[in-house]
């Protein structure tokens, strides 16, 4: 993929060697979220949608940052303090730094981490970059059909359900629209986990009256994302909340990504983001 020009788009289709599935003519999640990252497994439409995102939200790109440094917070949380030694990545994306495995496997090498995503561009890089074995492995599956998660061969064969599981559903609910019932979701992934395992979750939020000014840029934003990726929702604190179930919240509970018990030297540069994008995790008692 790094052999891609300007115009990744046309000089991958033109080489023929872009993977079956993949749609260059329609922005993907995945990708436009790679681009935030400053990856390069992004194509033109896609930027064209992180950068008309990034004129709304200008914290975009460190909302992006935020989101991964709370995902390697929480992973070594529940690693190096709970013990947990196997993981499930709903909605991983495309690997970038820092990913689940590595920050659990530097803990124990032998931590199992299964990443799920619905996008085959995920599912392409996910085999070529994290070099699947008997400790990762990545399956092609919709967040929205959770059971065929649960009832995956390759999830049954990495995850011993009657250990405790680090369940990650890290910016991932927020592309599933209500109809989609994201807290059913929710309840279907948490429910065969054991006593011990836990649930991550970050979410973009609308503050309410709360946060009047934070709140009137999730609702632009949250326009512009349905009118170009057909996605995203902006949920309050309450329905955030309900995705935990009836786990208990592991100190400081949902709050601003930052504040989840990061170094009081990471700077916030943007006040606005801070209270539209929420994270927590919490334990099966
Ligand atoms: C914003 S990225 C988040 C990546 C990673 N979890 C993180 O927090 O850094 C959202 C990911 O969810 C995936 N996704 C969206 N809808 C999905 C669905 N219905 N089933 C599985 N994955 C989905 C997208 O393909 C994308 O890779």
């Amino acid at each position: 993929m790094s052999e891609r020009g300007e115009d990744g788009n046309e000089t991958m289709r033109d080489r023929g060697r872009l993977p079956a599935g993949i749609d260059t003519t329609k922005p993907s999640i995945a990708r436009v979220y790679d681009w935030f990252l400053g990856g390069k497994d992004n194509f033109a439409v896609d930027r064209q949608v992180a950068e008309a995102a990034l004129k709304v939200s200008p914290g975009a790109q460190e909302a992006g940052r935020q989101n991964r440094a709370f995902l390697q917070r929480v992973v070594h949380h529940m690693a190096a303090e709970a013990g947990v030694r196997q993981f499930i990545d709903i909605g991983s994306g495309l690997p970038s730094q820092g990913n689940v495995h590595q920050v659990a496997q530097e803990i124990d090498p032998a931590a199992k981490v299964v990443y799920v995503d619905n996008d085959p561009m995920v599912l392409v890089h996910g085999r070529a970059l994290l070099a699947p074995g008997d400790t990762t492995t990545v399956i092609q599956a919709d967040a929205r059909d959770p059971r065929s998660i649960l009832e995956d061969e390759r999830v049954k064969d990495f995850i011993d359900f009657d250990e405790p599981v680090g369940l990650l559903m890290l910016s991932i609910l927020h592309h599933l629209h209500d109809d989609e019932d994201p807290a059913g979701v929710a309840a279907t992934l948490r429910a065969p986990l054991t006593s011990g395992s836990f649930v991550a979750v970050s979410h973009f939020c609308n503050p309410g009256d709360a946060h009047p000014v934070a709140s009137q840029q999730a609702t632009t934003a949250e326009k512009l994302f349905n009118d170009n990726l057909g996605t995203g929702r902006w949920r309050t604190m309450d329905e955030i909340t309900g995705y935990f179930g009836d786990f208990e919240p592991v100190e400081p509970g949902l709050v601003p990504l930052p504040e989840w018990r990061a170094e009081p030297s990471i700077s916030v540069k943007n006040a606005l983001l801070y209270h539209t994008y929420y994270g927590g995790l919490a334990r099966k008692p």
